[in-house]
C-alpha cells in the first residue's frame, strides 16, 4: 500500500469521486486534487476540447504523464481524485497504489446512469444509447477498478454524507 497520508479515489464517471472527494478532504484536512481538473488546467482547454482535437489516446498520455508526476513528487496530506479511465493503464494502477489508499467508489450501471444522465462533459457518454454504454464499458472496467483498489466502497443507495463517512472510516485506519 502506498502513502497512508494520501487517498486516491477511483470510479466510473458518476460514482461521486469529486463530489465524495471535496467533502471528505476537507474533513480529514486533507488537500484536494483531481487529475482532470489538473489536466484542463495544464491544457487551457475542457476535457471534451482535448477528445475533440486530439482523441482519447492523446488525454490518456496526458493522464498517465500527470499521475508519474504526482508519484515522483511525493504527494503529502492529499485526497486525488481520478479520471474514470485512469485505471486502464497498468502503470496507472501500480502508480496509484504507491501514491496513496486507493478507495473505489462502486456503483451499479443503473445508478451511474441516474447520476450523469443530465449532464454534459463526458466525451466518452455522448451517445444515443448511454445506458448500453455504460453497461458495457463497466463489463470491461469492473475488474480493473477492483484489482487498482485497497478498498472497495458500494454507494448504491448511499446518500453522499454516508459515502464521505465510508472514506473517512477508511482514512483513519490507514494512519
Ligand atoms: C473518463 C472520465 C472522465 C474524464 C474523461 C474520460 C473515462 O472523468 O477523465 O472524460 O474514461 O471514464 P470523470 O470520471 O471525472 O467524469
Amino acid at each position: 500500500m502506498g502513502n497512508g497520508n494520501n487517498i486516491c479515489l477511483i470510479g466510473y464517471m458518476g460514482s461521486g469521486k469529486s463530489t465524495v472527494g471535496r467533502l471528505a478532504a476537507k474533513r480529514l484536512g486533507l488537500s484536494f486534487a483531481d487529475t482532470d481538473e489538473f489536466i484542463e488546467g495544464r491544457e487551457k482547454r475542457s476535457i471534451p476540447d482535448i477528445f475533440e482535437k486530439d482523441g482519447e489516446s492523446f488525454f490518456r498520455r496526458l493522464e498517465t504523464g500527470l499521475l508519474k508526476e504526482l508519484a515522483r513528487d511525493g504527494l503529502e496530506n492529499t485526497l486525488l481524485s481520478t479520471g474514470g479511465g485512469i485505471i486502464l493503464a497498468e502503470e496507472n494502477r501500480t502508480e496509484l497504489k504507491s501514491i496513496g489508499t486507493v478507495i473505489y467508489l462502486r456503483a451499479e450501471a443503473d445508478t451511474l446512469y441516474e447520476r450523469v444522465r443530465n449532464d454534459t462533459g463526458r466525451p466518452l457518454l455522448n451517445t444515443a444509447d448511454v445506458r448500453g454504454r455504460i453497461a458495457g464499458m463497466l463489463k470491461i472496467r469492473a475488474p480493473l477498478y477492483e484489482a487498482a483498489s485497497d478498498h472497495i466502497i458500494d454507494t448504491d443507495g448511499l446518500s453522499v454524507e454516508q459515502t464521505v463517512s465510508a472514506v473517512e472510516e477508511i482514512f483513519k485506519t490507514a494512519q
